[in-house]
């Protein structure tokens, strides 16, 4: 059943009673789809060097007051190697847009020794290092990378130009060009969007879900926007909604994007629980199906702040799921479409 925009318009309008069915409707298609199974992910921020620029993060390249660090080679190997002790089954290298041939070789070699830990069960990894060019993509598929995130942050034209600088460094275009070379190389492709940001209708983000669709993407990760300080998103942008609401509308988003996709991979995002305590796990009974436990040595997740509160203590309810110990948990649909 395709679910036309009109309705995702209103579901996502929905609020009290209907939006708690609404909730309940989405985990009930999720555990009839991919299964009431939880899959862990260990973050590990391996950078906050980034050469952009964008409003709303903290780590842009003009925060002059962020310390900016780097983990050794052998910090990203010891967290991959708890997570495979503790048998998340996967991890996630984020880190800062850097394009130097330096930091692609780099992190191509992280990926071949990540993979060369646990040969008997490899564990499953997933790159979040920006807009990089196909031959880079490709360069860090075949050294055994997998999954990519890449978040189109906003599917409107309009917002995105107006949440990012006009320098010629941050181009919807080039985003747009990044997510199908994501495509092209053979990665399951995971995007996401910023959910209340300052000048954001209901609309915009129906045009969010719609687009994912239209992307065939395979994993979505999205959250709130939550204020960074040291960044100038308010002051050019105006306010974002209540916090209430942007908690509220991330969570409907998520339970929208797993009606009309049931079979993709949805995290419970980081952000979520800057707003709540219970953020993540809201998310959960709403539909999303992955946790990122936070795995980064503590020098770097001090200094890995795109927002304001940014939590990384996983919440222990979290893990009275059932969860996919082991498991790579790939995209269903990513399977199916490539059967
Ligand atoms: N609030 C919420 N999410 C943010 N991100 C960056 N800054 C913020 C913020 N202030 C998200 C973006 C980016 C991801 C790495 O973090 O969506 O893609
Ligand atoms: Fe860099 Fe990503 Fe932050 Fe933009 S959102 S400044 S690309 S880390």
């Amino acid at each position: 059943m395709i679910i036309d925009r009109r309705e995702i318009e209103r579901m996502l309008a929905a609020e009290g009673e209907a939006m708690q069915e609404l909730f309940a409707r989405a985990a009930a298609v999720r555990d009839e789809t991919v299964g009431p199974v939880l899959y862990l992910r260990g973050l590990i921020e391996y950078s906050n060097i980034c050469r952009k620029n964008c409003l709303y993060c903290g780590i842009r390249r003009e925060n002059r007051s962020v310390a900016r660090y780097r983990l050794t080679p052998d910090e990203v190997i010891a967290a991959a190697r708890y997570a495979g002790e503790r048998r998340f089954g996967s991890v996630v290298l984020q880190g800062g847009e850097i394009t130097t041939e330096d930091h692609i070789a780099c992190i191509e070699s992280l990926v071949v020794r990540i993979k060369s830990l646990f040969p008997a069960s490899p564990l499953g990894v997933t790159l979040s290092f920006g807009e990089q060019t196909e031959a880079t993509y490709r360069r860090w598929f075949r050294a055994g990378a997998h999954r990519y995130l890449l978040r189109i942050e906003s599917s409107s034209e309009r917002l995105y130009r107006s949440i990012h600088p006009d320098d010629g460094l941050h181009r919807y275009e080039e985003r747009l060009r990044a997510l199908r070379a994501l495509r092209r190389v053979g990665y399951q492709v995971g995007t996401g969007v910023m959910i209340g940001l300052p000048g954001q209708t209901l609309a915009d983000l129906a045009d969010d879900i719609v687009f994912m669709r239209d992307m065939d993407i395979d994993m979505c990760g999205m959250g709130p926007y939550v204020e960074a300080e040291g960044t100038p998103l308010v002051e050019r942008c105006g306010p974002p909604p209540e916090r209430d609401y942007r908690l509220a509308m991330a969570l409907k988003m998520i339970a929208v994007l797993r009606l009309a996709m049931p079979d993709i991979n949805i995290a419970a995002a980081t952000a979520l629980s800057s707003l709540s305590p219970d953020g993540r796990l809201d998310a959960v009974r709403c539909g999303a199906n992955v946790v990122m436990p936070n795995l980064t040595p503590r020098r770097g997740k001090e200094a890995y702040r795109l927002y304001d509160d940014k939590s990384s203590a996983i919440d222990s309810r979290l893990l009275c799921e059932r969860i996919g110990w082991g498991e790579w948990g790939d995209s269903l649909r990513f399977g199916k479409k490539n059967k």
